[in-house]
This record gives C-alpha cells, structure tokens and sequence, in this order.
C-alpha cells in the first residue's frame, strides 16, 4: 500500500536533464548536470582515452574476468599516487590502503558504510557527518542511508557570493569532539568557491585541536587551478599534519568517463607503530564490505584509467586535455561576467569569474530559474548552480540576455 513504500519524488538533478531532452526548442541550453561539453555542446571524448581505448582493443590478452574484490592493482596504486604524489611518505610508510569502486558516489558510500559500522568516537554525539551547506546534494542521501546523521556547517556567503570563512571555522569548532567533516578538496560542488590555502591551514589546525575526522571528496582534481598538484593540495596538506582520513576520488569528469563508473577510495592512517597493521585491518573490512555490495568493481574505466596514470606519455596528454577543458571553461566565465556587465545587469557579477572549477553559483533565485527554463529553455538547479561546460560560443550571448532579461524583470 501508499504507507509501505509511497511514491517518491525524482531526482532532481536527472529529473532536469530528462526535461532538458524532452524540450524540442532549438535554442534549449542544458546548464544542469556537471558534465563537460566541447564548444558544440557535444560530450567530449578526451583524446587521451582515445587512445588508451585503442591500447585495450590491441591487447590479446584482454578478456572480461572479475577483478579482485578491491580493484584493479595497478589502477589503485596510480590512484594512491595522483592524490597523494609519487613520493608520498604515506605511501611510502604503507600508511595507506586503496579500494576501486563505483566511481565518488561508490567511494563516498563505502567510506559512510564503514564509518557507520567502525566509527567509534568516545562521545556518541560525535556520530555525525558535518558536510557544507550547500554540499552535492547526493552527500545527503549517501549518509542517510547507512543512518549517519547528516549536520550542516555555513559554507558560502550570500552576501559576497564566496566563502562565509567565520561562519564554516565557527561551526567546526563547535561541533562535538571527533565529528567526521566532510570536505570538498577542490572546485566546490556546488558553489565553485574554495578555500585558499591559508583557510586550508586554519581549517585543519581548528580539526585537529578537536580531533575531528576529516573525509575528502575529490571529483574535481584538475578543474581548480589547471594543475593536478595544486588541486591535491589541501589532502596533503592534512596528510602532512598526521591527520588519519578518508577519501572518495571520481573519475567521472577529469576523465569524461562518466557513465564508465571509475572510482576510488582511500582510508589513510597517522604515522606510528601500528600504521601497518591499521591499514592491513581496515583493508580487510572494506574488502568485506566490498564483497557484499558490489562483489568487485568494473573494469573497463578503470582499466582506460590506469593505462593513462601509469604512461608518462599518455599522462601528459592527459594534463593537456585537461587544460582543454578547464581553460574553455575559464574562458566561458570571463565572456558571461562581461557580458553581464555590459548588459547593465542588476547586481555584480565578480563571482562568476572568481568561483572556480566546472560550476557557478550565479545567485539566481528559483523564480528567476523557472524563468529562464519556462520563457527561454535553459536549465539549471533550482539553487541557481549552472554547469559553466554547458556554455559555448554559441549560446552564451542567448543565455547573458536571457539572464538579464529575468533579473531586469
Ligand atoms: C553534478 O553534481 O552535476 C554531478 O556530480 C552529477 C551527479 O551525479 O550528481
């Protein structure tokens, strides 16, 4: 009956993308789902995994067996290296344990899973996940389905459209001791506004006096700054204060092997005596917990992946298709802001070139969303996120007018 399983309602972010193809309006912009689009608003296949797809077709010996439980080795252990860097003494002290998984959403649940069955802070309050507000909103739902108790901490100013710094420290110290904090460690989903570096310090100084339990969530390494390194830096940045953490690697869109589901997760623990056999241990848990979920991961991604970390050839053709796509989208937000601001339009529009990464949160109101999706075919959120990839040469004069029409109104 209605009371044992009532209807529930859709996803609102592929909700979105299936009224978006519905919509037979010639000029219809999609702004909805974070996923890269060239200059023609086509998926892009990146050259690199071109490449690397022609590398598996050749191979012989390629064949469709399982893969063990926690992965593919040589994917996971290229993973370890791109987030923690080739001479990462976490990696090196054997501090670190690595599991493939269903790409940052996969990573994201098996780390909440464990947690939810392995945290044991000594103040039972502490058992809840802090996650931004506003975070991804799937954050929510992965948390509450292995019943983590889900709290916000302030995260973005509506005032400054950037980051509310007081509000977020604020809030983290006043959580209860050993509260799991969740963190975006690049190209914030979905304000595209990050912390510099020294927030990054004081963040991790305010944790650590309050033994909080950071867990990263890295779907954008790439898209940040243009450079692989940079966008690592605050997880080595709170490797290198000791700190014992998780992290759930995507992927989906430094790769644009979205619907291949090519993930991983990491559980990196403190230097000391019992490292080893603390990762040995919660190795072993997440295998078992692996098993039950998902038996073993999918190849195929994994495998394009892995070609790549593990070739410097391919991996600089990598970096540059990742220039590619990060720079046209640079590129998108300095066209919209000055648009805008020829345009007369109402407000400032610094934020769009000063939020980083694939999204923009432009400030919009939902109103002002249902108006652009109703009179002009555009969509977004109804947060007022727009996913800056779905900007081209072609349309964007369409959508600064179409903006300008609606806040004018
Ligand atoms: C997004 O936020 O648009 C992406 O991360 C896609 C998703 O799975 O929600």
């Amino acid at each position: 009956t209605n009371d044992v399983c009532p209807q529930a309602p859709e996803d609102p972010l592929f909700g979105l993308m299936a009224a978006y193809r519905r919509d037979t309006d010639p000029k219809k912009i999609d702004l909805g789902i974070g996923a890269y689009r060239d200059d023609n608003a086509k998926p892009w296949v990146l050259p690199v995994v071109k490449q690397a797809d022609k590398l598996l077709h050749n191979d012989p010996e390629l064949n469709h067996e399982y893969l063990p439980i926690a992965g593919l080795p040589d994917f996971t252990s290229a993973s370890q290296k791109l987030i923690l860097g080739k001479k990462s003494p976490a990696i090196q002290e054997k501090r670190a344990v690595a599991v493939q998984t269903i790409s940052g959403t996969g990573a994201v649940h098996l780390g909440a899973l464990f947690l939810a069955r392995f945290y044991n802070p000594s103040n039972s309050d502490a058992k809840a996940v802090y996650v931004s507000t506003p975070t991804w909103a799937n954050h929510n739902q992965i948390f509450g389905n292995v019943k983590l108790p889900v709290k916000g901490y302030p995260y973005f100013s509506k005032q400054t459209k950037g980051l509310d710094f007081d509000g977020m420290i604020g809030a983290i110290e006043g959580a209860p001791e050993g509260s799991i904090i969740l963190l975006h460690a690049c190209a914030h989903n979905p304000t595209g506004v990050d912390p510099t570096q020294e927030q990054w310090k004081k963040i991790a100084e305010v944790m650590k006096a309050k033994h909080h339990f950071p867990f990263f969530d890295t779907a954008y390494q790439g898209f940040a700054s243009g450079s692989l390194e940079k966008d690592g830096w605050a997880i080595n940045y709170f490797v290198e204060q000791g700190f014992e953490l998780l992290i759930a690697q995507s992927y989906a869109k430094n790769f644009g092997l979205y619907g291949e589901r090519a993930g991983c997760f990491h559980f990196i623990t403190s230097p000391g005596s019992h490292a080893a056999e603390t990762v040995s241990r919660v190795g072993s848990q997440l295998a078992i917990l692996q098993r039950s979920e998902i038996s073993n991961p999918p190849a195929y991604g994994a495998r394009i992946a892995s070609l790549v970390l593990n070739d410097d050839k391919l991996f600089a053709q990598w970096e540059e298709d990742l220039r590619t796509m990060s720079g046209r989208i640079i590129e998108m937000r300095k066209v919209l802001r000055s648009k805008l601001e020829e345009l007369g339009t109402p407000g400032t529009w610094n934020h769009i070139t000063d939020q980083i990464g694939m999204f923009s949160f432009t400030g919009l109101n939902p109103d002002q969303v249902n108006k652009l999706r109703e009179k002009f075919h555009i969509y977004m959120t109804q947060n007022g996120r727009i996913s800056m990839a779905g900007l081209n040469t072609k349309n964007i004069d369409y959508f600064a007018k179409s903006v300008d029409s609606v806040v004018k109104e």
